[in-house]
C-alpha cells in the first residue's frame, strides 16, 4: 500500500527541501514513526538510508528509492559502518517493550553508541524525538529515559536537535488505540485521580511535519523544542472527547486510586496494546506534560491539528483500511521470539501437517489465507483463538488482540494476532512465527502446492523445544491442533470460492 500525496504530510510545510544536505540516515525505521517520516523524507528528494536490526527485505519493497543497513544501536561497530557518509541522522530509536525496569539502563547506552559512533564519522546532525516533561520534576522511568537520552546524545561535539513530545494521535499509535479501545468497551469508565493530569497530545501528521521541518531549518540545528497541538487536555477530557467523536455515552465516575501496575494490567486486557507498553505509559500519567517553549511555532509556522481532528483522522485511516505503521511493528524484545524457523540450527522436533485438495485456484486460496485473524477473526472456532489469547494476556503475552495492520493485504513482519508474519510468497506461502508465550518457539506455515487441476491446501505447525513442560504442552495441545486446523483449511477454501 503506498503513500498517497495527502497521506505524505507535507502540503502545510512552510519550508524547502534543501538540496544541500547529504545522506539522510533515519534509525527506527521499522518503527511507528520512522516508518511514516521515511516515505516523507523520499517524497521530498532526499537520498535516505535506514537502519535496522534484522534484514528486511520487505523494506526494500517497501520504499524503493531507501539503501538499507543493518546495524543494532547496542553495537558500536555496526553502528559505526551505518553512519559512514551521513549528514544528518534521525534518532528514533526506542524499546518500550521492555518494560519500565530495564528500558534507561538500556537506552542510555543506545544513545550513548549513538553519539560517539556520530562523532567517529562526522555526521552534522542528529535529530531526536523525545517526550515532554521538565528537568527537575519526579518523572516515570520512561519519560525520565526520553530525557536521558537527549542529555546523553547532547555531551557529544555533533549539534543535536529535540523536538520533546506528550502522547502522539494517529491510527496505529499505542496511545490512541488504548483510548479508542477503553471508551469503546467500556459503559463506565473509572475516572482516577491522575485523569486530571494535563497533556498536550500532538497528531502523528504534525510529528511527521515536524521532523521534516526541523532538517530544512538550519535555525533549529542545536536546539531543544517542545511541540504540541493546538488543546492542553486532561486525560478525562481525552476520554470525553473520544465518546463524543465515537458517538457514546459513557459514565466516568470518580474512583479512588488503583495501583498502577494493575491499573496498566487491566487496561491491557482490555484494549491490543501489551502489558509492558500500558505499564511504561501509565507510569507517567501522574506527570504533566505541556510545551513550556513555543520557539518551534515561529520557526516552523503552521496550524497545527487538533485533538479531535487527530482523532477523526485517525478513525478514518482505520475505516479506509489505510494504517501505514503501528506501535506493534517493532519487535519484541525477547530475541529468541525474533528467530526465523530457517535460522535454526536442526530443524523444529515437533509438527504436524493436515492438507486437503481443492479445485480453487491458488491465486484464490492465498487471498483467503491472507484475511486471517484481526476483525475477521480465525473463520472458525474463534472461541479457541481467543481463549488461546486471554491466557496469554493474563500470562502478560502479546495476546490477540492485537489484530492486524491491514485487513486483508500483509507485508513481511506484520502482526497477525499473536503471531508475526515471517516469509510469504504470492500465491504459494504464508509462514507464521508465533509471539505468544509459549514453553518452546512455533510456526505455522499455510501452503498451497499447484497440481494442475487439483491443488492442495496445507497448513503445517512446528514447535521447537527442549523442555519437558514444553514436551507436554506439545501433545496436550495436538487434539485441539486435529480440530482448529483442520477446520481452518476447510474454512480458507470455502472462503475462497467466495
Ligand atoms: N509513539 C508515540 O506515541 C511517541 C510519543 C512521544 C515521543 N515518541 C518518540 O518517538 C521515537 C520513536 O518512537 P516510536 O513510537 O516510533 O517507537 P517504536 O514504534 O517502538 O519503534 C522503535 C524502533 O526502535 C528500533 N530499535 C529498538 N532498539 C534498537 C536497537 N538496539 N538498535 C536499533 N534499532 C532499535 C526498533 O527496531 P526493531 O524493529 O528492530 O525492533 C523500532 O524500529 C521515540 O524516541 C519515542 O520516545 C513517540
Amino acid at each position: 500500500m503506498e503513500f498517497t500525496d495527502a497521506e505524505l504530510m507535507c502540503e502545510l510545510l512552510p519550508t524547502r527541501p534543501q538540496p544541500g544536505i547529504g545522506k539522510v540516515l533515519v534509525t527506527g525505521a521499522t518503527g511507528y514513526i520512522g516508518g511514516q517520516l521515511v516515505p516523507t523524507l523520499i517524497s521530498r528528494g532526499y537520498s535516505v538510508r535506514i537502519m535496522v536490526r534484522a534484514p528486511a527485505p520487505e523494506l526494500e519493497n517497501r520504499w524503493k528509492k531507501v539503501e538499507i543497513v543493518v546495524a543494532d544501536a547496542l553495537n558500536p561497530a555496526q553502528l559505526e559502518a551505518a553512519m559512514e557518509g551521513v549528514d544528518t541522522a534521525y534518532y528514533l530509536i526506542h524499546s518500550l517493550l521492555m518494560g519500565p525496569s530495564k528500558l534507561e539502563r538500556v537506552e542510555i547506552e543506545t544513545a550513548k553508541n549513538f553519539r560517539i559512533a556520530a562523532e567517529r564519522k562526522a555526521v552534522r546532525r542528529i535529530i531526536y524525538l523525545g517526550g515532554l516533561g521538565d528537568e527537575q520534576g519526579d518523572y516515570s522511568p520512561h519519560l525520565r529515559s526520553r530525557m536521558a537520552v537527549a542529555n546523553e546524545l547532547r555531551q557529544g561535539r555533533t549539534p543535536v536537535t529535540v523536538l520533546r513530545a506528550a502522547i502522539i494521535i494517529g491510527a496505529g499509535s499505542a496511545s490512541y488505540e488504548i483510548l479508542h479501545h477503553l471508551v469503546r468497551k467500556l459503559p463506565v469508565i473509572p475516572i482516577f485521580r491522575w485523569a486530571k493530569t494535563k497533556c498536550q497530545p500532538i497528531s502523528i501528521h504534525d510529528v511527521i511535519l515536524l521532523l521534516v521541518g526541523v532538517l530544512e531549518t538550519p535555525e533549529t540545528t542545536g536546539g531543544s523544542f517542545d511541540v504540541g497541538g493546538p488543546d492542553i487536555l486532561s486525560y478525562e477530557e481525552m476520554i470525553q472527547s473520544m465518546a463524543a467523536i465515537q458517538g457514546r455515552k459513557r459514565w466516568l465516575p470518580p474512583l479512588p486510586a488503583l495501583p498502577v501496575k494493575f491499573t496498566s494490567y487491566v487496561i491491557s486486557l482490555l484494549t491490543p496494546v501489551p502489558h509492558a507498553i500500558t505499564w511504561c505509559l501509565m507510569e507517567g500519567v501522574f506527570n504533566e506534560v505541556v510545551c513550556r517553549n513555543n520557539a518551534i511555532r515561529e520557526l516552523i509556522p503552521f496550524t497545527p491539528m487538533t485533538y479531535k481532528n487527530a482523532v477523526l483522522m485517525a478513525m478514518t485511516r482505520e475505516e479506509q483500511d489505510r494504517v501505514h505503521t503501528r506501535w506493534s511493528d517493532a519487535y519484541p524484545p525477547a530475541w529468541e521470539l525474533a528467530i526465523k524457523l530457517h535460522e535454526l540450527k536442526t530443524p523444529p522436533r515437533y509438527g504436524a501437517r493436515y492438507s486437503l485438495a481443492t479445485r480453487q485456484s491458488p491465486a484464490a486460496l492465498f487471498d483467503s489465507i491472507c484475511r486471517i485473524g484481526g476483525e475477521e477473526g480465525w473463520f472458525h472456532s474463534n472461541w479457541l483463538w481467543r481463549l488461546r489469547g486471554l491466557l496469554d494476556r493474563i500470562l502478560m503475552g502479546v495476546g490477540s488482540s492485537r489484530g492486524r495492520r491491514h485487513q486483508t493485504e500483509l507485508r513481511l513482519n506484520d502482526v497477525i494476532d499473536f503471531w508475526r508474519v515471517e516469509a510469504l510468497k504470492p500465491d504459494a506461502m504464508l509462514l507464521l512465527r508465533a509471539e505468544m508465550k509459549l514453553p518452546g518457539q512455533a510456526w505455522l506455515r499455510f501452503t498451497i502446492e499447484p497440481g494442475g487441476a487439483v491443488n492442495t491446501l496445507g497448513v503445517q505447525a512446528y514447535f521447537n523445544t527442549e523442555s519437558l513442560w514444553g514436551k507436554l504442552y506439545w501433545y496436550a495441545c495436538l487434539p485441539f491442533h486435529h480440530f482448529i486446523f483442520t477446520d481452518l483449511i476447510r474454512q480458507i477454501e470455502k472462503r475462497s470460492s467466495a
